[in-house]
């Protein structure tokens, strides 16, 4: 059954995960009862959407700041006077898109970010939609054994895989040597303690104490199970839609289907914990 909120509207995009929330400004404080629905609603549902949002750099920091720890994108330089906010801008005539692979957001770092805020500022009239699965339902779907065998095993995340380094070309503002970080396979949400599927195809190389070559394939089954469609929801955007997502149990996917167009979001991560 759908849980009753008093201080926000709900509606989930699908049963597993995403949900829109009106009656939010998010350019105002929010009361305290109202965060607290929020923050359920992001657990429960994963990724939330506000839509009509006007924000400019410092409601969307004060915004952020309400949810957690603004923190620095180690690759993109911030925006004048906002060093936590960056620019995710895809000009008409470029190829490749920001993270344009399925990813858990800076899974190379020793603690990943618990999230994130995207702020929709000029989207082209159709495409740029972004993908999100639920990372606890792939953890379920698997076979006990599977499971159990995954629970001893850690892996590491590189933050130059090729997968995901090709689509920060040109965005690189700086680049930190060896950004690198061996997390477990099976995480437990903090939160939740739920327990759910943690590498990504963008930074995931290899199992620890395996090579590159014996972890692929089993890797490569598992990559596919996480972006199943049955576990994952797709928000399209209009201007003034806000995304806030739980980095810890989902991953993201924007699709670069939009060539010939700008698109340009304002983006903000929010500091997260080492995985256990
Ligand atoms: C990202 O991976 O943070 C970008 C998401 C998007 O542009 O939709």
């Amino acid at each position: 059954m759908q849980k009753e909120f008093q201080h926000i509207t709900l509606s989930p995009l699908t049963p597993h995960i995403g949900a829109e929330i009106t009656r939010v400004n998010l350019a105002e404080p929010i009361s305290a009862e109202m965060l607290r629905e929020i923050n359920e609603a992001l657990l429960l549902h994963l990724v939330i959407f506000f839509r009509d949002q006007s924000l400019n750099p410092r409601q969307m920091y004060a915004a952020a700041c309400q949810f957690g720890a603004p923190t620095p994108y180690p690759f993109v330089s911030g925006i004048d006077d906002f060093p936590e906010i960056i620019e995710v801008l895809k000009l008409p005539d470029e190829k490749e898109n920001f993270g344009g692979v399925w990813h858990s957001d800076t899974s190379y770092l020793p603690s990943p970010t618990m999230g994130a805020l995207l702020y929709a500022k000029q989207i082209p009239a159709s495409g740029g939609d972004t993908l999100f699965s639920n990372m606890y339902l792939a953890y379920e779907s698997l076979s006990p054994g599977l499971q159990k065998m995954l629970s001893s095993l850690r892996a590491i995340s590189n933050a130059d895989k090729s997968a995901i380094s090709q689509s920060r070309i040109n965005r690189k503002s700086h680049t930190p040597k060896d950004l690198r970080a061996i997390h477990p396979v099976i995480r437990t949400h903090p939160e939740t303690k739920r327990k759910l599927l943690y590498i990504n195809r963008a930074h995931t190389t290899h199992f620890e104490g395996m090579s590159i070559a014996e972890s692929k394939d089993l890797l490569e089954h598992l990559y596919q199970i996480q972006a199943s469609a049955e576990f994952s929801c797709r928000f399209r955007w209009s201007q003034g839609s806000v995304a806030f997502w739980d980095n810890r149990a989902c991953q993201h996917y924007p699709l670069n289907d939009y060539a010939g167009h700008r698109r340009l979001m304002h983006r903000i991560s929010l500091a997260g914990d080492v995985p256990y």
